[in-house]
């Protein structure tokens, strides 16, 4: 293949291109944001991670800057005793997609009613590109009314949120609650931009 048959092989991608920001949460589903974003950047996307501060206990900043290419931004302030802070209204204006996946039932509780506590939440209420979400919790915890109510309030904002398909949890139980998987997740951003 000649240098502008790949280039337009790698054009045609949905993704290529596509300007990224990956909002992970602290469940145990965010193991899973390596994976992903080892697929988006294979896609052609440029991912930048957000990662929430109890999400930096589950996933290293060092494994997801790594595969990202980028540093991962995790609080307000990038040096506090200069004054220096990540811009959350810049990024939501940079992102073409802002997907939260793993998306916890806090930082869901949260975006559904507009609470601001850290640079994910702000970078939600700035951003006007899409918003995906890919909800992963346990079973009784994406059963509950709370939850529910909150996912259809994010969906009546316009955001997409993922079904949980069923399958065993991390708790051993059965059923929804599990993060969509991360090619899965890939393929729908994918159905999305080709549109
Ligand atoms: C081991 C462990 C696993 C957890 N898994 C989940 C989970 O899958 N989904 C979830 O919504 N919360 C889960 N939690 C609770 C969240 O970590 C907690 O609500 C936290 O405040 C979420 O913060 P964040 O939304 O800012 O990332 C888990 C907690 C622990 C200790």
């Amino acid at each position: 293949m000649t240098a502008n048959q790949q280039l337009e092989t790698s054009n045609r991608q949905p993704l290529h291109g596509r300007r990224i920001l990956l909002g992970v949460c602290g469940s145990i589903a965010a193991y899973k944001a390596a994976a992903l974003t080892r697929l988006l950047v294979k896609a052609g996307a440029e991912v930048q991670v957000i990662l929430t501060e109890v999400a930096a206990a589950f996933v290293t900043p060092l494994t997801l800057g790594t595969l990202s290419k980028k540093p991962v931004l995790t609080g307000f302030l990038r040096d506090a005793a200069a004054g220096e802070w990540h811009n959350h209204v810049e990024l939501g204006l940079w992102a073409d997609a802002l997907l939260i996946a793993p998306a916890s039932a806090n930082t869901i509780g949260q975006l559904a009613n507009g609470l601001c506590p850290n640079l994910l939440c702000a970078v939600y209420l700035s951003a006007r590109c899409p918003v995906f979400l890919a909800p992963a919790m346990d079973l009784d915890m994406y059963a509950h009314p709370a939850v529910t109510q909150n996912l259809a309030r994010l969906r009546s904002f316009g955001n997409h949120v993922f079904e949980s398909p069923a399958g065993e949890l991390a708790s051993g139980l059965q059923g929804p609650g599990r993060m969509l998987e991360p090619e899965d997740i890939v393929a729908e951003l994918e159905k999305f931009f080709a549109r």
